[in-house]
């Protein structure tokens, strides 16, 4: 019996690409054999439309799973022979507020996970743009994490808050805890920007590879996804992109990124995720800047790694099928010891050159020219 393996996509920042990647890479990694659940964690249910499933019309949807008990197994729809959603509800949004007198509220999805039979190879649970109370719920119940980045102007911006946030619910609630991959999304391949924050972001990890954080061991997945129009049309088809458009580069990106996931996933040979890919000549054509530019990112220091002492605290085969037969019990969530003096260093990212241009060509769409941006550590 496989044993399942949860991740939670999560950005606090909306649009950049969390919902199309766990609705796509979900289906592309069922379609090559895996048996995948994926969880709409977001009350705008965009991950259950986009599977042409009407939110509010099955009987059970994850609302249920958090506030009245149900398992996780009754609350799934089987998309295909490998796929299965758990629906969200436009009501989720208030379960931060019915939630708030309840103990142990950010730990409802693991409790639920830890109670339930999932006969899942994966599951992949879809965030709201929010660090909240949900996304908590999560990350407490995940494996690991993966991050959808848009490269672009303030990309990396909030990047340090969103660690920050994982680190501590690494510590004191899922020890098991790690970021396990970036997830480039809507990348412009000709544009040296993009290039510009990839090297950036790669700088950053490097940086951090002897450190005892939940990023020490974060990739950065080599497929980049490519903006392609037919993965924003999918959606309103009710399709994932390879029932709308298996041809389409979106089709084709998302197919390698799931060759990415696996290999990260440990479920086939980790060869094509070996260190961190660089960018490549095309993707960074024009000159590259100083080195000046990537300053901050540097090593944490031991003030840097001071222990914030908060308590974790939110902050505000192609588709189309239906079934329940679990077999498999998941693993405990277990609570995290106390604090470890080994805390996340603050990084904090802010934009510091507006010079920067982008010069976008090929197939892709198309964006404005954009600035640049130096993360920068905080004390
Ligand atoms: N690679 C892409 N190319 C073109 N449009 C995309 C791509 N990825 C996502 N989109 C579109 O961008 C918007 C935001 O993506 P979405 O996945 O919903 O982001 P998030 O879940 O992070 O808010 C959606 O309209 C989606 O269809
Ligand atoms: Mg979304």
């Amino acid at each position: 019996m496989p044993h399942v393996k949860v991740f939670a996509v999560i950005n606090q920042k909306g649009g950049v690409g969390k919902t199309t990647t766990v609705a796509n890479l979900g289906a592309a990694v069922a379609a090559k054999g895996h048996d995948v659940c994926l969880i709409d964690l977001d009350p705008q249910a965009h991950l259950t439309l986009h599977f042409g499933i009407e939110p509010g019309s099955p009987d059970t949807s994850i609302y249920d799973v958090l506030l009245n008990e149900e398992s996780i197994t009754s609350a799934r729809q089987k998309v295909t022979e490998n796929l299965s959603v758990v629906p969200s509800l436009v009501d989720l949004a208030a379960a931060e507020v019915e939630l708030v007198t309840t103990v142990g509220r950010e730990q409802i999805l693991a409790d639920r996970r830890a109670a339930d039979d999932l006969d899942h190879e994966f599951v992949i649970i879809d965030c709201p743009p929010s660090l909240g109370l949900l996304t908590l719920n999560a990350l407490a119940a995940a494996d690991a994490v993966l991050i959808p980045l848009q490269p672009h102007f303030l990309a990396l911006q909030g990047l340090g808050k969103l660690l920050e946030t994982v680190s501590l619910v690494q510590r004191r609630i899922n020890p098991r805890l790690k970021v396990a991959g970036v997830i480039f999304c809507m990348y412009e391949t000709q544009t040296r920007l993009a290039g510009e924050v990839v090297a950036d972001l790669e700088e950053f990890l490097d940086s951090m590879r002897d450190q005892d954080t939940p990023w020490s061991q974060t990739k950065i997945f080599p497929t980049r996804i490519r903006r392609n129009i037919k993965l924003a049309e999918c959606p309103s088809y009710g399709s994932c992109i390879f029932d709308y458009d298996p041809k389409s580069h979106g089709a084709n990106d998302y197919l390698s990124l799931a060759e990415d996931f696996l290999a990260i996933a440990g479920s086939q040979p980790a060869s094509r995720i070996e260190g961190v890919t660089k960018a490549t000549p095309q993707e960074t054509e024009a000159p590259s800047e100083p080195v000046s530019r990537i300053e901050g990112v540097t090593k944490a220091t031991p003030q840097e790694t001071e222990a914030p002492s908060e308590p974790v605290q939110p902050d505000t085969q192609p588709c189309s099928e239906q079934d329940t037969t679990p077999t498999e019990p998941a693993a405990q969530v277990k609570d995290a010891p106390a604090d470890s003096p080994d805390a996340p260093p603050s990084q904090q990212y802010v934009a510091t050159e507006p010079e920067r241009t982008s010069q976008s060509t090929g197939d892709d769409d198309t964006q404005p020219p954009t600035t640049g941006q130096t993360p920068t550590s905080q004390p």
